[in-house]
């Protein structure tokens, strides 16, 4: 964990929120993608790797329970101090190993993340950590680089994913639900293609 963490919290320390390449204000075609599932007071949502992300803010208007990862602590500093208290709990993880808590996680919202986890054992440890904390009915959505994709973001290698990559990895007790490829204009006004697909667990 030490040398992405690393990695990642130079990031964060060194460049203003508005000129990382995944900065994005509007998250309404994200939450459009969302629009089949349920998000209350009685949710439980999974972020594997918030970032500063301003869909948090989102997701904190519509009252549900957020567990808000990621590997970089000083993203997770930013992100406290910009919510302050509230139905949200932080977790310091690197998501290319086991989640040490067991979650009943009524929906999973993977936004760039995944696609960072390049080794099959990385990648496998990951869907295990899904498969393992999102509930019967529960939903996984995953936005990553897509085949069309950049080859790489945030100066690392990416692991671009198609639906059928997804859908296999995920295994058979998930189903698709929707997907729809995205192209991300980005702050420097250069196209980043992802593929976005909803899944619901059996
Ligand atoms: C491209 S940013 C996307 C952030 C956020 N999801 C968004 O949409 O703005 C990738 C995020 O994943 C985090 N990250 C990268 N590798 C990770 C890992 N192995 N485990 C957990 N978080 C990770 C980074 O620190 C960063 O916050």
């Amino acid at each position: 964990m030490a040398n992405t963490q690393t990695h990642w919290n130079q990031i964060f320390d060194q460049k203003p929120e508005q000129e990382l390449g995944w900065y994005e204000t509007d998250v309404s075609q994200t939450m459009a993608c969302l629009t089949p599932v349920e998000i209350n007071q009685y949710t439980t949502v999974f972020v594997p790797g918030a970032g500063t992300s301003h869909l948090v803010d989102e997701l904190v208007r519509r009252g549900c329970h957020l567990i808000l990862n990621d590997i970089s602590d000083s993203a997770l500093a930013k992100l406290n101090s910009r919510l302050g208290h509230g139905n949200h709990e932080f977790l310091h993880h690197d998501m290319a190993t086991p989640l040490k808590t067991s979650y009943d996680v009524d929906v999973w919202i993977d936004r760039a993340v995944l696609h960072f986890l390049l080794t099959n054992a990385e990648i496998e440890t990951y869907f295990d950590n899904v498969r393992r904390s999102v509930v019967s009915g529960g939903y996984v959505l995953l936005a990553e680089f897509s085949t069309t994709g950049a080859e790489k973001c945030a100066s690392l290698p990416v692991h671009r994913y198609s639906i059928e990559d997804m859908q296999s990895r995920l295994g058979n007790g998930f189903t698709l639900i929707h997907s729809e490829d995205y192209i991300f204009i980005n702050p420097f006004g250069q196209q980043r293609p992802y593929l976005y697909a909803l899944f619901q667990r059996d």
